[in-house]
């Protein structure tokens, strides 16, 4: 259930040290000894990785090396670098290929968690930003599903597969499952996904406009008909129709739903002709449409259509894993709206999250974070800020853990890549002593402009943990300045060693 993270290095003793600091800050580990083994990791989608710390010195495939294939697969794992003390210029190139921080070695286990933690979680906003640019623009795929549940491993398979054709699809499964999330995953990967994804709720037409809005009317075919009307089938011409509580149809509508599927064609309201349109067809139901049809309320002709193939999204209860997950998702991205630097979830909260039956599913889950990120106090989630969840058993005391299981908002920083502000930067307390510039030398002669820019910027870097944004934002120089100095610094360093 925890974060799973790769450790690639081919040194055997540190390979142990990590793997043991790592698993202590309650993390899943798989552990290589080269670039290319990390590789062959990264790319077996059934094994995900959420994070990875990377050696930046190893033969064969390097750590520069793992991170440009990474962008070349276009693999957005968040990767903390290791480099050996003195390395600037190695953080240079790697910060610059993509790396989200490094760590020099050897690392002590409190800055390699608070170094993974923001990963993580940088990582999930990231995801969850990208999540609502691509629902906002049509283009949501499974990828934007949050998942690591067996259960829902094999549903996202079939969904996959049904993208590449455009063979009915019917999505059964609770309310707040995601049914929707999983329709639209489907459009956005089919070959229709510049098309329009067109919702009909079935459920919440008056029986008696079902036909023309499905179907269009043609202007005075009703009264108060007094426009024409292209219908829904026809504004989805090209894409896909989403035909949302289905089991809700009326009967009559059913059989011209029926009809315009076996011909292909609709006639709208008070039309004179049908009309050709080409249209995929997704419906959704959180009733068992089989049932239904055994009651007679709708007709077997209509399901066998419809249900050419079923697919069944798993209740949350039934995929606890996926909790910490979305959990962790959802945090980020309400403690990024709200402006809330909400450090973690206790323990005893997480453990009441991931036990709870959660009957309104993903939605419910959704809500309860939202709820709890607008009226918790502190900086960390108790139990007792999920009401909903709570028990009339009394809570007690909970001790915060320490990462095991505990999830955590962005140290306010910057998403890598995107120039949003979050909140506030903090700086990572007690990394270095107070930022002191000696302005004089031994001899008690001002010391040179350039020496000096360089310690104010090693110093930076360090305080806010290589986030290139921020310190270029702090220090008011433009990143690509900031870039050009850290290689003089680098190059003068170099040249410094080898004089
Ligand atoms: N796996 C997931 N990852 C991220 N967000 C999810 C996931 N599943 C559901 N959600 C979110 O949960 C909410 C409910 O999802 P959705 O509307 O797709 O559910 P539904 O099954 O259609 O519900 P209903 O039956 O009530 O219509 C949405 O905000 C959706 O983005
Ligand atoms: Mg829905």
């Amino acid at each position: 259930m925890a974060a799973t993270i790769l450790i690639a290095d081919d040194d055997a003793v540190q390979r142990r040290l990590l793997d043991n600091m790592v698993q202590r800050c309650g993390y899943r580990t798989i552990v290589v000894e080269s670039g290319d083994a990390a590789m062959t990791v990264l790319a077996d989608e059934t094994q995900p990785i959420d994070a990875v710390v990377l050696d930046l010195v190893m033969p064969g495939l390097d750590g520069l090396g793992v991170l440009a294939r990474m962008r070349d697969a276009s693999l957005h794992v968040p990767v903390v670098v290791q480099t050996a003390h003195g390395g600037i210029d190695n953080v240079v190139s790697a910060m610059r290929a993509g790396a989200h921080d490094f760590v020099v070695k050897p690392v002590g286990i409190e800055r390699l968690q608070v170094s993974l933690r923001n990963a993580l979680d940088a990582s999930a906003l990231k995801g969850e930003l990208q999540r609502i640019r691509h629902s906002r623009e049509g283009r949501l795929t499974f990828k934007d599903i949050v998942t690591r549940s067996e259960a829902m491993a094999h549903v996202l398979a079939i969904g996959q597969k049904a993208a590449a054709s455009a063979i009915p699809v019917l999505i059964e499964g609770e309310s707040g499952v995601g049914k929707e999330l999983f329709a639209r995953a489907i459009h956005g990967s089919s070959e229709r996904a510049s098309k329009p994804f067109v919702t009909v709720n079935c459920g919440a037409i008056p029986d008696n406009l079902v036909e023309s809005i499905l179907f269009g009317h043609e202007k005075g075919a009703f009264t108060g008909a007094t426009e024409r009307h292209a219908g829904k089938f026809v504004e989805a011409s090209g894409g896909t129709l989403f035909l949302d509580e289905v089991s809700e149809l009326p009967l009559t509508a059913q059989v011209k739903l029926l009809r315009a599927l076996q011909q292909g064609e609709v006639e709208a309201v008070g039309g004179r002709k049908p009309v050709k349109v080409d249209v995929r067809i997704i419906s959704a139901t959180n009733r068992n449409l089989l049932n239904h049809v055994k009651a007679g309320h709708f007709r077997d002709d209509l399901f066998y259509r419809l249900h050419v193939l079923p697919l069944t999204i798993p209740p949350l209860r039934a995929r606890r894993e996926d909790i910490p997950h979305l959990l962790r998702h959802f945090l980020a991205r309400f403690g990024a709206e709200e402006n809330r630097a909400i450090a973690r979830v206790s323990a005893g909260a997480m453990e009441r999250l991931v036990t709870a039956d959660w009957p309104g599913n993903v939605r419910q889950l959704e809500n309860a974070v939202y709820r709890a990120v607008v009226l918790s106090d502190g900086d960390e989630l108790r139990a007792e800020d999920f009401p909903a969840i709570v028990g009339t058993d009394a809570i007690g005391e909970e001790s915060p853990i320490p990462a095991a299981e505990a999830l955590t908002l962005p140290q306010p920083s910057r998403v890598p890549g995107q120039d949003i502000p979050i909140a506030p930067a903090q700086p990572v307390p007690a990394m270095l002593p107070h930022g002191n510039l000696s302005m004089l030398d031994e001899q008690g002669e001002t010391r040179p402009l350039e020496e000096m820019e360089a310690e104010i910027i090693r110093f930076a870097v360090s305080h806010y943990r290589g986030q290139m944004s921020e310190v270029a934002r702090r220090l008011k120089i433009g990143r690509s300045t900031l870039y050009r100095k850290m290689d003089e610094i680098g190059g003068a360093a170099s040249k410094a060693e080898v004089s």
